[in-house]
């Protein structure tokens, strides 16, 4: 069995992580750690909890994670993940991050998105994007695995085939993407009071938002060509989910046909991704608490509109599912390994 531990266990990703992990045939779970002099007791953040598990969330010792884990998962936030995950550099485990410290290869757009200089910037070329649909084969031998973001992993799996086929403008993009409130973490924020969300919908970071240069960086990589886009984040208020609209301009002369066979050529194989029907476009309760995402395609040959409507859970696909995915890549595990199947 591998050796699995979770630093940051008390949080939204930490605990949909150890929820996954316990139902994984082929893992152990051997830490959960946490911050606070007093732990919260397991059971209390997961209810379905065995009576009988003997596992507890303990103060966070990096001694007894070295000592005990194969595998470790970082759900710390932004920086405080980046000074863990360099004190295990080189000490010969296998390293996920949830968090976005490792994901961009350029050190200069830390600074510029995150207002914070990258301590170790030999590190961010060596890690994995762990997009399985796109970096599988990168992710196989990495030592570090920078799990996506959950706006990118909606909206990068939204192009990608369209822009790898070079079918639409690459400056035509727009996505409107709505995220679940879970999206922004446990941690207390004015903003995400229930009078503030409850009852309300809003957009915010327009063109601003620090997932942009992720999903910048990925797509030009797959289009090999500069993208520009616009994109417009919004909050619902509801506690899990994305759904990211994404509207683009077809190359002259391209089929609506073409649209829609150049999504199910991508994601034919993918055990996680879901090409609907001609006409069908997915719901977020088609998602949630699953590791899938569904993606509806609209276009027309009279229309030069393309319309994508990309649905995921971010706290499954969009975090700890993603996350289980990559080390399964990583493992050499069946990738659907700890996710229950209906055959
Ligand atoms: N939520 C999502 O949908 C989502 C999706 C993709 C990626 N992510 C990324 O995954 C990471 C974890 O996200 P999350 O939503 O699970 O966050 P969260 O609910 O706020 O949990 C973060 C956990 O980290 C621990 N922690 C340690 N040092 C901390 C510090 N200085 N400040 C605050 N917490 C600290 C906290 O546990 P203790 O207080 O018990 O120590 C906390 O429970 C973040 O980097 C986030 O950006 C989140």
């Amino acid at each position: 069995m591998i050796r699995c531990s979770i630093v940051g266990a008390t949080g939204y990703t930490g605990i949909e992580l150890a929820r996954i992990l316990l139902r994984h045939p082929r893992v152990r779970i051997t830490h959960l750690t946490s911050r606070q002099e007093e732990p919260p007791e397991l059971g209390k953040l997961l209810p379905e909890l065995s009576k009988k598990s003997p596992l507890k969330i303990e103060k966070f010792d990096i001694r007894k994670v070295l000592e005990g884990s194969d595998v470790v998962f970082s759900c710390l936030p932004h920086t405080e993940s980046a000074e863990f995950v360099l004190a295990l550099a080189s000490k010969n485990k296998i390293v996920i991050d949830l968090s976005a410290d490792f994901r961009l290869k350029d050190p200069k757009l830390y600074k510029t998105w995150y207002g914070w200089k990258h301590p170790r910037q030999a590190l961010l070329k060596s890690a994995a994007y762990g997009l399985p649909e796109i970096y599988r084969e990168e992710i196989q031998g990495a030592s570090l695995i920078a799990n996506p973001g959950c706006y990118p992993t909606a909206t990068i799996l939204g192009l990608a085939p369209l822009l790898a086929e070079g079918l639409i403008e690459t400056d035509s993009i727009a996505v409107d993407a709505k995220s679940g409130f879970s999206g922004a973490g446990k941690k207390l924020k004015a903003e995400l009071l229930t009078g503030e969300v409850n009852e309300n919908f809003k957009a915010y970071k327009i063109n601003q938002h620090q997932h942009m240069p992720e999903i910048q960086m990925v797509l030009s990589d797959v289009a090999k060509a500069k993208i520009q886009f616009a994109f417009v984040p919004h909050l619902l208020p509801l506690e899990r989910g994305i759904l990211a609209t994404i509207y683009a301009r077809k190359k002259a002369g391209v089929k609506a046909k073409k649209i829609r066979a150049a999504f199910l050529a991508a994601y034919e194989k993918e055990p996680f991704v879901r090409v609907r029907k001609e006409g069908d476009f997915p719901s977020l309760h088609a998602v949630q608490n699953t590791n899938f995402c569904d993606i509806g395609v609209w276009a027309e040959d009279k229309n030069s509109r393309v319309v994508v409507v990309s649905a995921i859970d971010n706290l499954v696909k969009g975090a700890s599912g993603q996350a289980v995915q990559n080390m399964n890549i990583r493992l050499g595990f069946p990738e659907q390994a700890g996710f229950e199947r209906l055959e």
